[in-house]
């Protein structure tokens, strides 16, 4: 079974998947990395010397080629990667379980703070304005993270809370969020 989390940037998919992929007994990939791997560059290398449209392009070349393995993973896509051509079609079509982690805006504004400069995306944008830009972007993608069948909110949770609801979701399928 393939299990993908997706979710804004800052909303923590490496750091939970990693945990998720240990408890599961699965291998963990995060699509940037794998990537940065097959291109050679950082992601950061890519959006400059390339653009966002040649990243795209190569987001959606190397989801596809992860979810036609037959292999079992876990897999944390990049915040973009559902809200770009038919990535989220291609995402659902290929397991029913796929875990949006959602957070509130100020609490994404404060996760990626310190770490926005690593973010091609929000790079450049003044610290006091990036709520406001979140909340805004978060609008726009809102439509594509909730095709999810699972919705976690995790605003407030620490990493084990947040692990511990993501199994509960989906080992009870039942349900569709909590
Ligand atoms: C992006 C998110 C990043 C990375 C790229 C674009 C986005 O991944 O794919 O910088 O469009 O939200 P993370 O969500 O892992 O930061």
């Amino acid at each position: 079974m393939k299990i993908i989390l997706i979710g804004y940037m800052g909303s923590g998919k490496t750091t939970l998947g990693k945990a998720l992929s240990l408890k599961k007994n699965v291998p963990f990939i995060d699509l940037d990395q794998y990537i940065e791997m097959k291109e050679g560059a950082s992601v950061r290398r890519i959006f400059k010397d390339r653009g966002e449209i040649y990243f795209r392009k190569i987001e959606s070349y190397y989801l596809s080629e992860l979810l036609a393995s037959q292999e079992d993973f876990v897999l944390a896509v990049g915040g973009g990667t559902p809200c770009f051509g038919n990535n989220m079609q291609l995402i659902t079509d290929s397991t029913e379980m796929v875990v949006y982690l959602k957070y509130q805006p100020k609490s994404l504004a404060e996760r990626l703070l310190q770490e926005k400069h690593l973010r091609p995306l929000i790079a450049d944008i003044v610290d006091t304005d990036l709520e406001d830009f979140i909340r805004k972007h978060l609008f726009d993608r809102n439509p594509f993270y909730m095709q999810a069948k699972y919705h976690i909110p995790m605003d407030g949770l620490t990493d084990v809370e947040g692990l511990k609801a993501i199994e509960r979701v989906i080992d009870a399928p039942k349900s569709s969020s909590i």
